[in-house]
C-alpha cells in the first residue's frame, strides 16, 4: 500500500507489463484514478487548456499549477505524482530548471516533475536528476513549441525519424527515468521502446511503447468537439453532465426540486 517508485516502473518494463497514465488536476478525479490503481499521475501544464481555459499551455504559470499538484498530492494514497514544468520555467539553462524543479518538489510536494524537450535539455535534465529529483522527459512533439513547429504535427516521419530517436536517447542518458513519445509514428515509438531501458509512454505514438497516457477530460469524454486521432472516449461525461444539468434545471423551474424529502 506503499507509493508508485520510479523503480516499480522500470521493473515493470524488465518484465513486459504496460501500465496507464492519466492527467489529473484536482481532488475526485485524483482520488478515483489512485483508488482505481493508475500507476501515475501527472499533473500536466495542459491544465491550461483544461482547467484554465487558456488557448495554450505556452500561458499558463508555476502559480497556477502549483495549488493543483498540491491538490492531487494531497488527494492520492498509491500513484506517483508527476508535476508538469511550464514554458518559460525551465528553459534558460539548468539552474533554472533545477531552481524550478526543486520549487515544484517542495511547495507541490510531487514526486517527479517532467519537462519538454529532447538533446537540447539534456543539460537541464542532468541538473535535476542529479540533484536526487526524477525527470520524465517528452520528446516528439512538444507543445510548448507549437509556434515554432507549426501546429499540432506529428513528429520523426521519414528523414526525421533519426532526430527523435536521437532525443529520447539523449534524455535517457541524461538520467530521465521515463520518457513521453508524443504523436511520433507507430514505428519509431517501437524502436525507441526496444532500445532504452527506462520505460516510454506513448500518447499518439502507436501500441508498442511501455505506457499510454491520455488526458483525462479526452479519456472521459468531458471534453468534447474536435478531437485528436489518438484520444479514445471511454465514458461520455460532457453529455451526462448536461443531461443533469438540464434535469436539475427543470426541476427547480417547475419546482419539482427541493421535494419534502431533502427539506428539514
Ligand atoms: O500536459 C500534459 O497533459 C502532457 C501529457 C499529455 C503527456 O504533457
Ligand atoms: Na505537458
Amino acid at each position: 500500500n506503499r507509493r508508485v517508485r520510479t523503480r516499480d516502473l522500470l521493473a515493470a518494463k524488465e518484465r513486459g507489463e504496460k501500465w496507464p497514465m492519466l492527467t489529473s488536476y484536482d481532488q475526485y478525479t485524483a482520488g478515483i484514478f489512485d483508488a482505481a490503481g493508475i500507476p501515475v499521475l501527472l499533473v500536466g501544464d495542459s491544465a491550461a487548456n483544461n482547467v484554465y481555459g487558456y488557448e495554450s499551455t505556452v500561458q499558463v504559470s508555476e502559480a497556477e499549477l502549483l495549488p493543483l499538484v498540491r491538490a492531487v498530492v494531497r488527494s492520492t494514497r498509491r500513484s506517483l505524482i508527476v508535476g508538469d514544468l511550464p514554458f518559460g520555467s525551465y528553459e534558460e539553462g539548468p539552474a533554472q530548471a533545477l531552481r524550478t524543479a526543486v520549487r515544484f518538489m517542495k511547495e507541490g510536494g510531487c514526486h517527479a516533475v517532467k519537462l519538454e524537450g529532447g538533446a537540447r535539455m539534456a543539460p537541464q535534465v542532468e541538473a535535476i536528476t542529479g540533484a536526487g529529483i526524477p525527470v520524465m522527459a517528452h520528446v516528439g512533439f512538444t507543445p510548448q513549441r507549437e509556434h515554432a513547429i507549426g501546429g499540432y504535427r506529428v513528429q520523426g516521419r521519414g528523414d526525421t525519424a533519426e532526430a527523435v530517436v536521437e532525443d529520447a536517447r539523449a534524455v535517457a542518458d541524461a538520467g530521465a527515468f521515463a520518457v513521453v513519445l508524443e504523436m511520433v509514428p507507430g514505428e519509431v515509438a517501437k524502436r525507441i521502446t526496444h532500445e532504452l531501458t527506462i520505460p516510454t509512454i506513448g500518447i499518439g505514438g502507436g501500441p508498442d511503447t511501455d505506457a499510454q497516457v491520455l488526458v483525462w477530460q479526452d479519456m472521459a469524454g468531458l471534453r468534447t468537439g474536435k478531437t485528436p486521432r489518438f484520444v479514445k472516449r471511454y465514458a461520455e461525461l460532457a453529455a451526462a453532465l448536461t443531461e443533469a444539468t438540464q434535469a436539475f434545471s427543470d426541476e427547480v423551474r417547475s419546482g419539482a426540486f427541493p421535494a419534502q424529502e431533502h427539506t428539514f
